[in-house]
């Protein structure tokens, strides 16, 4: 059922520290970042973090690790790679669900808000719980599904234009910044795939080597699995690596209704 308000436990309260930039800091920018530690009784709170940008790197995750290094070594978030390509540093920055890694604070304000990806349960500080998240891609079987036999002497080939069919869904870092960000999820997420796993599912719809196809579209023929997309293209809008989720989602639905007839 639809919740309009948080729950009480988990509503931000006015508790937050406030970390002030050493005197004589000239380039200072501000940094209020969404914090929350299951081990405590304590809701949510807002630290604030007044960084000279004079002595730390560009991006946002920059900041993150310098406040984790030198100020407050608690302060919890996923990355890896720093280059987007893991996808594991996705967040919530100044409202919009992008990558801390390839987020340049020169582009925002003065005052930056940071929070984990919305409508998700959270772990800890900026870390999501993607549990559900990754069940759903789980469920597309995101595997080659054949029958033929693979020739004995080479790999199974492909043209390069069915090769190119697959490029762009393939470079899917399954960051979730999309599903995060679509209103429909939001909602559903226990029932509608959501645009990461039905970008991952056209993936291997249009693999011409993948011989599952009729299965693979009979799993999602269904209200809430793929049809709960109102092409609102808020994931779109959200897709860090420029994919466009919801135009893959718009031909999963075409293929259904040109199999129909
Ligand atoms: S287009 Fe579909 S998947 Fe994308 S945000 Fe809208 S409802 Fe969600
Ligand atoms: S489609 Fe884009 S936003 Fe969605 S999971 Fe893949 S890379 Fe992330
Ligand atoms: S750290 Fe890997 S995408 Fe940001």
């Amino acid at each position: 059922m639809v919740a309009f308000r948080l729950p009480a436990n988990s509503r931000i309260d006015r508790s937050g520290r406030v970390f002030k930039a050493a005197p004589g800091a000239k380039d200072v920018r501000t940094f209020r970042i969404y914090r929350f530690d299951p081990e405590s009784n304590d809701n949510p709170r807002i630290d604030t973090f007044e960084i000279d940008m004079a002595t730390c790197g560009p991006m946002v995750l920059d900041v993150l690790i310098k406040v984790k290094n030198e100020i407050d070594p608690t302060l919890t978030f996923r990355r890896s790679c720093r280059e987007g390509i893991c996808g594991s540093c996705a967040m919530n920055i100044d409202g919009i669900n992008t990558l801390a890694c390839t987020c340049a604070c020169s582009g925002l304000g003065a005052e930056v808000r940071i929070y984990p990806l919305p409508h998700m349960p959270v772990i800890k500080d900026l870390v999501p719980d993607l549990t559900n998240f990754y069940a759903q891609y789980a469920s597309i079987r995101p595997w080659l599904q054949t029958r033929t036999p693979a020739p004995p002497d080479r790999e199974r080939l492909q043209s390069k234009e069915e090769q190119e069919k697959i490029n762009r869904p393939s470079a899917c870092i399954l960051c979730a910044c999309c599903s995060a960000s679509c209103p429909s999820y939001w909602w559903n997420s226990d029932r509608y795939l959501g645009p990461a796993a039905l970008l991952q599912a056209y993936r291997w719809l249009v693999d011409s080597r993948d011989e599952a196809t009729g299965e693979r579209l009979d799993a999602l023929d269904d209200a809430f699995r793929l049809y709960r997309c109102h092409t609102i293209l808020n994931c779109t809008e959200a897709c860090p690596k420029d994919l466009n989720p919801a135009l893959t989602i718009a031909e999963i639905k075409k293929m259904l209704a040109e199999r129909e007839h």
